[in-house]
């Protein structure tokens, strides 16, 4: 099947930028929300995306009239039954997921495929409830989705060919990077990057750094990502890393239990940059008074100690190529696609000079040598416990003499 014409269910911060990013490839899309002052909101945010192209001079303002005039906004299902594709976008909330696939079911036509943007919830479930399993899929995009170029595909149990075949073209239509990934919760690079996120908490909780000392030692100027975690988290929202860490932790228990401070700042209704307060106070990204109290009175009531260890990157990164090596021992993605999904979805980049082509973490793991890592790992388990503890899939390569580039053996391949 080819997609003509999309809708999008949900208008926040996501849909909003997923419906923009419809429109920029030049097909129509209805843009649904329950609340018309999220519709204002998305109509302002993907003005703003346009507006910003124009003064840049990549299109014309008559061009950005074109585009604005793809998008309908509505507060009802009105002309869903002449989607062929519907993205759901509403809040991570498996119930109301499940509701909003039943009214579509009703809605739309029988081969309208339902493809749903979940962090981390399972496909499976949302199939049955949409009463077409074989239609539904995931169809993760990154924040901000306007600009990060990965879209991770998920089939569901019953998803048929067809189905896959038709949501990996469109996403190339819009641009994008298609990859897919095989179910599991998380999917592939939520399951890498909260545990890398989570531990950064854990390093500031401890007192291990700053969080700013912490994002300028991952971001652009130190170990090269665009971002760093603190920064990352705050843009995300802490409330959807809330969630996302505590299902992982859930579904995966020990190694991705939810650091305390996380918690508490959810709790405390600090959510990020969208109402201002999150690790950082907004505008501007100042240190938080707040924050600072708020670790005192975890230490205080000895829910997290103060542990005098210093920051190490190796220990963020840690977590992150366990779990990619998980990922490859799983089958969740083959090497070069969890590779190519942290590079597309994240932006990594591990090596500071701009001009060498980035690096995912398996390639990054073979470079540094996959018995140095696995060194690491056993430090960092005998020190921090059963988080850390290696991969098998890791100490069945080191065993074998499979060290990475140096014995050009390791995850990727080597020609010579
Ligand atoms: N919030 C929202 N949008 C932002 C932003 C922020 N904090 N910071 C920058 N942007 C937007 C800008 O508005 C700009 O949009 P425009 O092209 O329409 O003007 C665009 O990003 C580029 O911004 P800059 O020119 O300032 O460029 P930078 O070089 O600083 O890049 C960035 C900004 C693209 C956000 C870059 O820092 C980056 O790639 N960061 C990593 C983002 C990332 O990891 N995303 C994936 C997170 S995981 C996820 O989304 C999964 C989910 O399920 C949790």
């Amino acid at each position: 099947m080819r997609v003509l014409k999309a809708a999008v269910v949900g208008a926040g911060a996501m849909g909003g930028g997923i419906a923009q990013v419809v429109t920029s490839s030049g097909l129509p899309v209805l843009l649904k929300d329950i609340d018309p002052r999220q519709l204002d909101a998305a109509r302002t945010h993907i003005e703003g995306i346009y507006q910003r192209q124009v003064h840049r001079s990549k299109m014309t303002a008559g061009e950005m009239r074109e585009k604005l005039d793809l998008i309908e906004y509505t507060l009802s299902y009105e002309g869903f039954d002449k989607v062929d594709l519907v993205i759901e976008a509403v809040p991570e909330d498996v119930e109301i997921k499940k509701r909003v696939l039943v009214r579509l079911d009703e809605v739309c036509r029988l081969d309208a495929i339902f493809a749903t943007n979940t962090s981390a919830l399972s496909i499976a479930e949302m199939g049955m409830a949409s009463r077409r399993p074989h239609r539904m899929i995931g169809m993760h995009f990154f924040n901000p989705a306007h600009v990060m170029k990965l879209v991770e595909v998920i089939p569901g149990p019953e998803t048929d060919r067809d189905t896959v075949d038709t949501v990996q073209q469109f996403a190339r239509t819009l641009g994008k990077i298609p990859i897919v990934v095989r179910e599991c919760p998380g999917f592939l690079v939520n399951r890498l990057l909260m545990p890398y996120l989570n531990e950064a908490v854990n390093c500031l909780q401890e007192g291990a750094a700053t969080a700013a000392e912490m994002d300028a030692a991952m971001g652009p100027a130190g170990f090269g990502w665009p971002m760093g975690p603190f920064a990352l988290m705050d843009m995300l929202g802490l409330d959807v890393c809330h969630h996302i860490v505590e299902y992982l932790a859930s579904q995966y228990g020990e190694r991705m239990q939810e650091a305390v401070l996380l918690k508490a700042l959810f709790d405390a209704g600090r959510y990020g940059e969208k109402n201002a307060m999150g690790f950082y106070d907004y505008p501007g990204g100042e240190r938080s008074a707040e924050v600072d109290v708020l670790i005192q009175s975890l230490r205080d009531q000895r829910l997290v100690t103060k542990t005098g260890l210093a920051f190490s990157a190796d220990r963020l990164l840690a977590c992150l190529l366990n779990e990619a090596f998980r990922c490859v021992e799983e089958g969740i993605a083959d090497v070069d696609d969890v590779d190519l999904a942290c590079i597309a979805g994240l932006g990594m980049q591990v090596r500071k000079d701009a001009d060498l082509a980035p690096m995912g973490p398996l390639e990054y793991a073979d470079e540094v040598g996959l018995d140095v890592v696995l060194h690491r790992l056993k430090c960092l388990e005998a020190e921090f416990g059963r988080r850390f503890k290696p991969a098998a899939i890791l100490e069945c390569k080191v065993r074998a003499g499979d060290l990475g580039e140096k014995s050009r053996r390791g995850f990727k391949e080597y020609t010579t």
